[in-house]
């Protein structure tokens, strides 16, 4: 239909593409503006015509071909050339591609390699919520891309080497012991690495020795890299809780300390290629060229840095995973630096500079307040997770008692909630945390779409047979509430290339809402179970395809749906 539409327009427009008219033709916001609509701004250069004549003409000669290409009427609007397609034609249409079991996506990452990284906490510090937002992001894109068909390589580039560490064995060997970091586990080793920045502020002795014992595990001393290890084990257990409670697995968790013995063939390399230079004792590659500070290879200590395990990291990924694209998703104070790293690929001669691709993301505040680690005001992302399966839960025993299965409802929505809320605004806006907001079952939150979900499907329960896609009345579908349901569910193919195009998985969560508030209009405007046969059967369809769709989706933001609630 749209293709067929398509096709007819390009070979109207001489030197435009069947490829470019079916890029640019969208399905516009609202429903007078028709079920698909052309902007010719993008013709008007190559065929030196202006956009409102451009339209003008083809809705002239459209007229011949309507009956032909199923449409009703067209009109010519201030450059946009509107198409209203006849209904019944229109809902047949996207019935049948929206019953295809992957809604006739197109697998555009077949045979292509993304390495995706993602979450990366740094051992020995809380899982904080920046820390959710790039595993929930992460994840979201991961299960975005895998959906077109890409492999992914799911990456914890894990923060666990770096001079902090340093500071840690010196806090644990003055300020704790055995006992207390067994029973405590990260509360204590945060505790102690609090104190130690506060106590160096007074001795800066303090640093020096941390230092050397950075500088100890860099050169495997045994000792140091035996307290690293356990605190790293420690660390690992407090987060695998949080991944499980999001269903997150990794293929890798090859984090910082995995490329220290990689850095000195990246030095070697650098020096080779003329590209090293000393400052200050330090080897740096001068970045000024390009309006950068330079970017900081090793210290003058000799030990490794982020910058330099991120530049060998990539390096190694490159080499072992071929991607076609490495992601980085992370807070945007971190934009230099992925600058600084992607520059560095670039002048080392790398041209495959530009398929590493920095996805930053805004910050995180609690009920207006600023999170900061240093001032104390820490929030642990397993206790947002539990707080908010609690909270789930209370709201099912005031509403709901009788619901059979109630805590592995609440875990859903709970856990749901708290993704939706992440993902539903555009990444690199902040993201202020409320217990209102995130929970409520109404309005744009995962709550409302989960319910919407589970009323869709106690619909089917109901219903005494399964839908019958072999007859179905197209005909019964074409009134508005039905006809705007398809046309929202009909965006589901655009929204997942968008997301995927844009890395922003609020393009399917906003998807999400649409697809929610127009199956409510549906349901409330026409009834289901209680409608003339064919007409039910139409519509038990329609219930069943808006169902799977809303699965699908859910399922590429990460969330789950309860089957009630
Ligand atoms: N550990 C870092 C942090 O918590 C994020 C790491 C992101 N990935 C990378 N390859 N640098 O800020």
């Amino acid at each position: 239909m749209k293709e067929e539409i398509c096709k007819w327009i390009a070979k109207k427009l001489v030197n435009v593409s069947e490829q470019e008219v079916i890029t640019v033709m969208e399905i516009p916001p609202e429903d007078y503006m028709g079920d698909f609509a052309l902007p010719c701004f993008s013709f008007a250069k190559v065929l030196h015509k202006n956009p409102a004549g451009i339209a003008q003409e083809l809705n002239t000669s459209l007229e011949d071909v309507q009956e032909e290409l199923g449409i009703e009427k067209s009109e010519a609007v201030n450059g946009y050339l509107n198409i209203f397609m006849k209904r019944d034609k229109y809902v047949e249409y996207w019935i049948n591609k929206i019953k295809s079991p992957d809604f006739g996506l197109k697998k555009t990452g077949t045979g292509k390699t993304i390495c995706m990284d993602y979450s990366s906490p740094n051992i020995a510090k809380n899982f904080h919520v920046g820390h959710l937002r790039t595993t929930v992001i992460g994840n979201s894109l991961y299960r975005i891309y895998k959906k077109l068909g890409f492999h992914v390589v799911r990456i914890n580039h894990l923060g666990d080497w770096g001079t902090q560490f340093g500071k840690l064995i010196v806090a644990y060997k003055k300020w704790s012991d055995e006992e207390t970091v067994k029973e405590k586990g990260i509360e204590e080793l945060l505790r102690i690495y609090v104190k130690f920045n506060t106590e160096a502020e007074k001795d800066p002795e303090l640093l020096s020795q941390a230092r050397n014992w950075f500088v100890k595990m860099e050169q495997n001393d045994e000792e140091a890299i035996g307290i690293w290890n356990w605190f790293k084990e420690i660390s690992l257990k407090e987060y695998s809780r949080v991944y499980d409670l999001l269903g997150i697995t990794f293929d890798s968790y090859a984090g910082e300390s995995f490329y220290r013995d990689k850095v000195p063939a990246l030095v070697e390399e650098l020096k080779s290629k003329g590209l090293l230079k000393k400052s200050q004792g330090a080897d740096i590659v001068d970045l000024s060229e390009y309006d950068m500070p330079p970017c900081l290879i090793t210290k003058s200590d000799g030990s490794s840095i982020y910058h330099s395990r991120d530049i060998a990291a990539v390096l190694y990924r490159k080499e072992t995973y071929h991607f076609d694209r490495c992601i980085y998703v992370t807070g945007m104070e971190q934009s230099l630096h992925f600058k600084q790293v992607f520059k560095a690929i670039e002048v080392m001669g790398y041209n495959w500079a530009d398929t590493l691709i920095h996805v930053p993301y805004g910050l995180v505040s609690l009920e207006g307040a600023k999170l900061s680690t240093r001032s104390g005001n820490i929030i642990y992302a397993e206790d947002i997770l539990n707080e908010s399966i609690e909270r789930a839960f209370q709201a099912i025993q005031d509403k709901n008692p009788d619901l059979k299965e109630k805590e592995q409802t609440a875990e859903k929505i709970g856990i749901g909630a708290v993704i939706f809320h992440d993902l539903f605004n555009q990444r690199i806006k902040n993201v202020d945390f409320s217990w209102e907001a995130v929970l409520s079952f109404d309005g744009t939150t995962g709550p409302y779409v989960q319910y919407t979900y589970a009323r869709a499907r106690s619909i089917m329960r109901k219903n005494s047979k399964e839908a019958d896609y072999e007859n179905i009345d197209f005909h019964a579908l074409t009134e508005d509430m039905g006809y705007a349901l398809i046309k929202a569910l009909s965006g589901y193919e655009e929204a997942v290339k968008k997301a995927a195009e844009r890395y922003e998985p609020s393009v399917i969560a906003r998807f999400l809402v649409t697809v929610a508030v127009a199956f409510n209009k549906f349901y409330h405007e026409c009834p289901i179970l209680q409608a003339e046969e064919s007409t039910k059967q139409a519509r038990i369809v329609l219930t069943d395809l808006a169902q799977r769709v809303i699965l699908d989706a859910c399922g590429l933001l990460g969330m789950a749906c309860p089957e009630e609630m």
